[in-house]
């Protein structure tokens, strides 16, 4: 399914709070932030001229966040860069004096950070995320987790340190069974999704993102005509539709934004014209974008700049995995996770669709941007569905390199 913004606010101006969120000095901040973090780098910028050549494009270029602060995903980027903040808003407040990030392990701010628990509910990355985050201030973590989060996952994150809680139902109820114990206990809630009267922690969590952003910029040698984010509550869209439309005005990228058609909760509500729940059906292969209900502020921003909608089925992402794990035409071995190929599923579609094409203006001059949002969250999941194991996918490139 495909469909052309038709919203009343299109093109209009981001609201001034998402502008000052996703803005050049905000994602300054964030950038500053990484570089306190130990393990920083930025991840790999991929270009395809292979698949470029195969789909007539001019460029496709593909952001790889598997490699993340070894978390595996852009969500590493959101969650532990909210509980930074959050740590250093509190300790500012306690000391009575602005707290800089550089101060984060010095014993006054750990005495306060101690006292803290970070909690929030997850499919598996951004709980993750937050754990770590946690971990590194040296606060405590709470993760809720639904009964389809897979044991490997789940372990993934009980690594940092974190309780985790399950709770039996979809993502949806985890989420509402975090915001009640939460309450009740004085736990922070730091959530990627935001609901009415909750903006401010999940805009922290998509301002995290826009550092990849900027980095992809930076990296690539013309700006790209054309962008396709997966999304799941719509965070990650958001995030680089509203940082893009901040950085280039008029001049900004044609953005989709792409769904699974099994959990399209973007696409409904663009449909609908206003933030839809929408009913659960059949679980998606594409487990970290199985969301129900879109974030309030993603699409608040969604709704100003995303230029068109698209959903891809289980078998559009199945292929995109395996074909980035084998390319051709020089292209290097990519691992992403079930969820991390699904913009390139999206462009794929758009692509072999003339009348989807012609609607997005793509054609052989077009400068496409991907990202490929998950590696191998889920080894063992990953090697089911590829036929090979990620370690086995990544020596490919090494193998190339050598050759
Ligand atoms: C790997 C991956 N890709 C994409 C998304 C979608 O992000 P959002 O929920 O912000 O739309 C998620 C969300 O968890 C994710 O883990």
């Amino acid at each position: 399914m495909f469909l052309l913004n038709a919203n009343t606010d299109f093109h209009k101006p981001l609201d001034q709070r998402d502008a000052e969120t996703l803005g050049l000095a905000a994602a300054k901040k964030v950038e500053r932030h990484l570089t306190f973090r130990d393990n920083h780098a930025e991840t790999p910028l991929a270009a395809l001229p292979g698949l470029a050549a195969e789909i007539g494009v001019a460029a496709i270029h593909i952001k790889d966040e598997g490699h993340r602060f070894g978390l595996g995903s852009f969500k590493a980027l959101g969650g532990a860069y909210a509980v930074i903040r959050l740590v250093l808003e509190e300790a500012s407040k306690q000391l009575g004096r602005v707290v800089d990030v550089s101060e984060l392990q010095s014993p006054e701010v750990l005495a306060i950070t101690r006292a803290m628990t970070f909690a929030c509910a997850t499919d598996g990355n951004h709980g993750r995320s937050v754990a770590q985050g946690a971990q590194l201030v040296g606060a405590r973590a709470a993760i809720f987790v639904h009964s389809g989060v897979s044991e490997e996952r789940v372990a993934a994150i009980a690594r940092f340190g974190a309780e985790i809680i399950r709770v039996d139902g979809t993502y949806d109820d985890s989420v509402r069974e975090a915001a009640r114990v939460s309450e009740e206990r004085d736990w922070i809630i730091v959530s990627d999704t935001s609901w009415p009267g909750y903006e401010r922690i999940p805009g922290l969590v998509m301002q995290g993102y826009t550092a990849l952003v900027r980095e992809a910029l930076r990296k690539m040698p013309e700006p790209p005509t054309h962008v396709f984010i997966q999304s799941g509550v719509g965070g990650i869209a958001a995030a680089v539709a509203g940082h893009l439309a901040i950085a280039f005005g008029d001049k900004r990228p044609v953005f989709t934004v792409v769904d699974p058609a099994r959990a399209a909760c973007i696409f409904e509500t663009a449909r609908a014209g206003r933030p839809i729940t929408i009913p659960h059906g059949e679980p998606t292969v594409m487990a970290m974008l199985e969301c129900y209900e879109p974030s309030l502020v993603a699409w608040r921003v969604l709704s100003r700049v995303a230029d068109a909608f698209i959903t891809v089925d289980e078998e559009d992402a199945i292929s995109v995995m395996k074909r980035l794990a084998n390319p051709v035409g020089g292209d290097p071995a990519i691992v992403a996770g079930e969820s991390g190929g699904v913009g390139l599923a999206g462009l794929t579609k758009a692509v072999s669709d003339p009348a989807i094409k012609a609607a997005l203006r793509i054609d052989e001059r077009s400068r496409i941007f991907l990202v490929n949002t998950e590696g191998a969250t889920d080894p063992g999941k990953y090697e089911e569905i590829v036929g090979l194991a990620p370690a086995a996918v990544a020596a490919k490139n090494e193998m190339g390199a050598e050759a």
